[in-house]
């Protein structure tokens, strides 16, 4: 690899996103976000630049195909070749019944959550394998490992979850490394935005989890940091859940006394 890595992460314009390249902007490497928050992406960018920090922003939009793929020949074209790309983009969706929720957001979500991440995938492994070298993070959730009551956003990262171990095996033998990260309950601004209008319940997110705490975001973005550096070159296809222990601790807690 160059000196210093180029990282692409979709969706970093805020959130998860924003601090997982905060993250690797401070373990030297270049930064690249993607996004469609044009007034909030050249932010971003700007705060980190001022921080002395190297970073470049450019408007994405994960469910076009041309965009997506203009959007790597630009990136490649403007910085070199991508050593590391995070594909965090992403939608949540209302807890709603398969009859109450419209197919047009349904169909919204998938293209997002899923189809976005299988666009960038396609776009940018046939790069990495050429070249021999690439690792690829995509963000899943706890929902993508057990089915909650969201119809579409639970199977869309499960499917995350199958084409991360699916591009690991068919990327392994060109040195390229493909993990997910499957993030718990995040303590996000616009997580905090719905526990303010009484959307969601802190109460409960925290009482769900084995540690008693909610995922913080540089939670998640510690995880990609150490899946994406040379430390983890051992690790491919794995999914790992950054979840305060929700997984192990819902079944648990649910044993009938
Ligand atoms: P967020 O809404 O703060 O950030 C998502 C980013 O994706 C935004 O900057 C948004 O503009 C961008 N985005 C949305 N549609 C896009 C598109 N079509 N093309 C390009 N960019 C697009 O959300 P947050 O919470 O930071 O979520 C980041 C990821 O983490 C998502 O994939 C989400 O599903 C996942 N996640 C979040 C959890 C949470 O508790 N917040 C839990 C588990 C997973």
């Amino acid at each position: 690899m160059a000196d210093q890595r180029l990282t692409v992460i979709t969706g970093a314009a805020r959130g998860i996103g924003e601090t997982t390249a905060r993250r690797f902007v401070k373990g030297d490497d270049k930064v690249v976000i993607g996004d469609v928050l044009d007034d909030v992406g050249p932010e971003t960018v700007a705060t980190i630049e001022a921080a002395g920090g190297s970073a470049a922003y450019y408007t994405l939009d994960v469910t076009d195909e041309t965009s997506v793929n203009g959007f790597i020949d630009q990136v490649e074209q403007d910085h070199g070749p991508i050593d590391v790309f995070i594909n965090n983009a992403g939608i949540m969706q209302d807890g709603l019944t398969i009859e109450e929720f419209p197919m047009a957001d349904h169909d919204r979500v998938w293209n997002v959550d899923y189809r976005g991440v299988y666009l960038c995938c396609r776009a940018v492994v046939p790069r990495m394998k050429a070249r021999k070298q690439g690792v690829i993070g995509n963000v899943a959730s706890l929902f993508g490992i057990r089915p909650y009551a969201v119809t579409a956003y639970s199977p869309a990262k499960t499917a995350v979850i199958a084409l991360t171990q699916i591009l690991a095996a068919e990327c392994g033998p060109y040195n390229v490394r493909v993990n997910s990260v499957s993030p718990g309950y995040v303590h996000t601004p616009q997580m905090q935005d719905r526990f303010d209008q009484g959307i969601r319940k802190m109460d409960t997110m925290v009482k769900d989890a084995a540690l008693g705490c909610m995922t913080e975001m540089q939670d998640v973005a510690e995880a990609f940091w150490f899946l994406c550096s040379d430390r983890a070159k051992a690790i491919t296809g794995t999914n790992l859940p950054v979840d305060c222990g929700v997984l192990v601790a819902t079944p648990y807690n649910a044993y009938p006394k």
